[in-house]
């Protein structure tokens, strides 16, 4: 079942910050974790969106033309997604002919259908910054410009729309029909509650006038005179991507209950939206009544008939700083250089780590805080599976040699832990842990998704203090068949073998640490392999008695809370 993954694809009025890296790096993990399931293609994608009147404002007043501009940002969000280790497999630039020749191409197709069609679109026009306000805005400013104090004038001019209305009933039902579709339910809630209030047909253009300001965007297939607005270009990205002979597979089939799609052309893929919630409406509804009025035009030959509904668009909420929104006014970002700051003095993957489970992955915004930041590092990652994997990896250097030990008695630790009150059946600890995994990404839970590893690493610990490895080690002799030798076998066997498999769960999350264990421990995934034999304790891909380990470096060295936060 293929797996397709996005990120919205972001302005590039302005260079990228925490925000954008953040909805990036969920979607990493997700994909991350999807192609760990193995047995299935994934394909993630994040880009960025260039035609916005913002752009054009923006490379002005940097004196660049637009395009300019546009490609010195897009390179500013690729080296920021290549800096957090986002694994995407394409990047998308709204100004690339693949992605216009095939807008202009859904647009044609639908004018032709009825779904786009002309009208003339009147509002309260600011005659100075050539701009239409809302009639809420424009009675807040008590119909006056608020630069010249000049009146507001009514004016109308040709537009086109979508027919958005006409999707009510049939929006209505998708929601009905598929619970999950938008994501969190709060999200979902605020969807369907201002879906029942109604729809209007939504503008979809503007003027292309003398003014250089707007002429950036693609034209109204048969109009020069308008171009298209941009959002309607830009979620169009999510199909004109993959509209390709080698991945059209990827996106979602049409439903076969509307009959209209032959058995071969659907696809049983899955697409999934990262988006914010500020963002919401667009993917919830204009986007998912744009893919069924595609799909309509398919009764009149287009090919069109393979294009079904996206799967899931999953809503975050907001990073902000002590409480209050991030913005350019108040000068208050998390910028990349602070993200790299951080990534320099406690490495990457412990950011990528944080943000990931710290995040505002549910509907509450979440505070940026470097005290966070150090209590979640020490107790996650430097206590958790740092100094598990040290003290594991220590031990079997100093007893065995560094050779894995052998696990013939796997219960023999008993007669040592008589006070033990837990069963420590590692078998099925990595099972549920698995399951828990599993669980969560499904539901799109990323933070809890990653944190599945971690239950593993907290069970290794308690065995170890209940077990005692290294008091047993204090009696032990030359005797290789002796009690205390057997136990220890087994106990550090148990422990190698369990954070083996959380450091496989952990992975999406932390790439990069992960990969330093499986080189240290000699156990690096095999490719091709699934997650569900990954995670088989003692199973096919387990550590092996007699191989040989090596003590490598401490994954995460423990912070110090009072310092501050680097710069
Ligand atoms: N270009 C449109 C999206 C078109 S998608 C077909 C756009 N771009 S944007 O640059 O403004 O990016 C908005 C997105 O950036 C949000 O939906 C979210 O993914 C991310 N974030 C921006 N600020 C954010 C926070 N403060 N916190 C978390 N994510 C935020 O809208």
């Amino acid at each position: 079942m293929p797996r397709y993954i996005t990120t919205p694809i972001y302005y590039v009025n302005d260079r990228p910050h925490i925000g954008h890296c953040y909805t990036t790096l969920v979607a990493d993990c997700m994909a991350r974790f999807e192609r760990l399931t193995g047995g299935t293609r994934v394909f993630f994608l994040t880009g960025t969106d260039e035609h916005a009147d913002k752009v054009v404002t923006s490379a002005a007043a940097h004196g660049m033309s637009a395009i300019q501009w546009a490609d010195r940002n897009a390179a500013e969000f690729a080296k920021a997604f290549a800096f957090i280790n986002a694994s995407n497999d394409d990047f998308i630039r709204t100004t690339q002919d693949r992605h216009k020749t095939r807008v202009v191409e859904y647009v044609s197709a639908l004018i032709k259908s009825g779904a786009i069609y002309q009208g003339s679109y009147e509002g309260w026009y600011d005659e100075n910054q050539e701009e239409y306000l809302t009639e809420t805005v424009a009675k807040e400013q008590e119909y006056k410009s608020t630069v010249t104090g000049k009146p507001l004038v009514r004016r109308t001019e040709k537009c086109y729309f979508f027919k958005l209305s006409a999707y009510q009933a049939r929006l209505q039902k998708h929601f009905d029909d598929n619970p999950t579709f938008v994501q969190p339910d709060a999200r979902r809630n605020e969807v369907l509650g201002r879906l029942r209030d109604g729809l209007n047909d939504v503008p979809i253009s503007r003027p292309v006038t003398d003014d250089p300001a707007t002429q950036f965007g693609i034209r109204v297939p048969g109009d020069e005179q308008h171009r298209i607005y941009v959002w309607i270009d830009a979620l169009f990205n999510y199909l004109s991507v993959v509209d390709t002979d080698d991945r059209r597979e990827l996106w979602p089939g049409a439903s076969p209950l509307r009959g209209e799609v032959a058995a071969q052309q659907r696809t049983n893929a899955t697409c999934t939206h990262f988006i914010a919630k500020d963002i919401l409406w667009f993917h919830a509804v204009i986007w998912p009544a744009m893919l069924m009025a595609l799909q309509d035009t398919a009764a009149q030959g287009t090919r069109f008939n393979f294009v079904g509904m996206s799967t899931t668009v999953y809503s975050h909420a907001y990073w902000v700083r002590e409480g209050r929104k991030m913005s350019k006014s108040l000068k208050n970002f998390i910028e990349i250089e602070q993200l790299e700051a951080y990534a320099n003095k406690y490495s990457l993957d412990a950011v990528r780590w944080y943000l990931l489970t710290q995040g505002p992955l549910h509907a509450t915004d979440a505070d940026f805080s470097h005290s966070k930041f150090v209590e979640v590092y020490n107790s996650d990652l430097a206590n958790g599976i740092g100094n598990s994997t040290s003290r594991v990896g220590n031990m079997i250097e100093k007893y065995f040699g560094g050779k894995v030990p052998g696990n013939q008695a796997a219960d023999a630790w008993r007669a040592f832990a008589t006070d033990a009150t837990q069963e420590f059946n590692w078998s099925d600890i990595c099972k549920n842990a698995l399951g828990e995994g599993l669980r969560a990404s499904n539901s799109h839970d990323v933070g809890g998704c990653v944190l599945a590893g971690l239950i593993i690493v907290r069970a290794v610990d308690s065995f170890i203090n209940v077990t005692r490895p290294f008091s047993i080690a204090k009696t032990m002799d030359a005797d290789t068949t002796s009690k205390q030798r057997i136990a220890l076998e087994g106990i550090l066997y148990n422990c190698a073998e369990a954070l083996r498999i959380a450091s496989i769960l952990l992975s999406p999350a932390m790439p990069q640490k992960m990969a330093q264990l499986w080189q240290i421990w000699n156990c690096t995934p095999p490719a091709g392999a699934t997650l569900e034999q990954l995670c088989t304790f003692a199973g096919p891909h387990a550590l092996k008695p007699g191989q040989q380990i090596a003590k490598g470096e401490v994954l995460f060295m423990r912070a110090d809370t009072a310092e501050a936060a680097p710069a």
